[in-house]
């Protein structure tokens, strides 16, 4: 029963929203947890304008130019796997906190059954960053700072694990 349930919200969110925690590719620490404070997330147009050429060359494709996602991503297709999600703030991408938000873009989700490739040899870290800079850019302010506080929360722990 327990795991019947389980199944059922697996199926209807993300696969990556139920990895969270999972699968140990998803909890190697690869460093870079600095994140923008809004207000210089804003003001930054250089980075702005690298992590949106960076996005359009490797990313849009599937995820969509604004980031929207691809039509009826919600739905698996024949072979059981889910179409790109949007990134631009109306999905789940926020929950993410930055780390794991790195740790998808660079092995991507086909080593847990997903059709997403591994970025971790094309893009560098520092070029992640950017991309994810301009990912987060598109979301409302009030996303924005939800994910922020999600994402300190989740330093947080993090500090407190390293410590015991
Ligand atoms: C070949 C298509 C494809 C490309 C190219 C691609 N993705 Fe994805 N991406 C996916 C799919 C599909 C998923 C959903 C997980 C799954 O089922 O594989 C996903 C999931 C994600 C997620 C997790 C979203 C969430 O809401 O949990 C992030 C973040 C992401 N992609 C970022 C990127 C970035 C950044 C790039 C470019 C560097 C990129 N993707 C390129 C197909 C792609």
């Amino acid at each position: 029963m327990m795991i019947k349930s389980l199944v059922i919200i697996c199926s209807t969110s993300l696969l990556i929203a139920c990895s969270d925690q999972a699968p140990d590719q998803f909890t190697e620490n690869t460093g870079g947890d600095q994140v923008e404070d809004i207000m210089v997330l804003k003001s930054d147009p250089a980075r702005y304008t690298k992590g949106l050429a960076l996005y359009q060359q490797t990313c849009a494709a599937c995820h969509g130019n604004d980031g929207q996602g691809a039509a009826n991503w919600q739905k698996r297709d024949a072979q059981g796997k889910y179409k790109a999600p949007p990134l631009n703030g109306t999905a789940h991408t926020w929950h993410h906190p930055q780390r794991i938000l790195k740790q998808i873009i660079r092995n991507g989700t086909q080593r847990i059954g997903g059709s997403m490739p591994a970025w971790k040899d094309t893009l560098s870290d520092a070029q992640i960053d950017d991309v994810l800079y301009w990912i987060k850019s598109q979301w409302p302010n009030e996303i924005y700072n939800a994910w922020y506080r999600n994402n300190e929360e989740a330093l947080k722990k993090q500090t407190q694990k390293g410590k015991k």
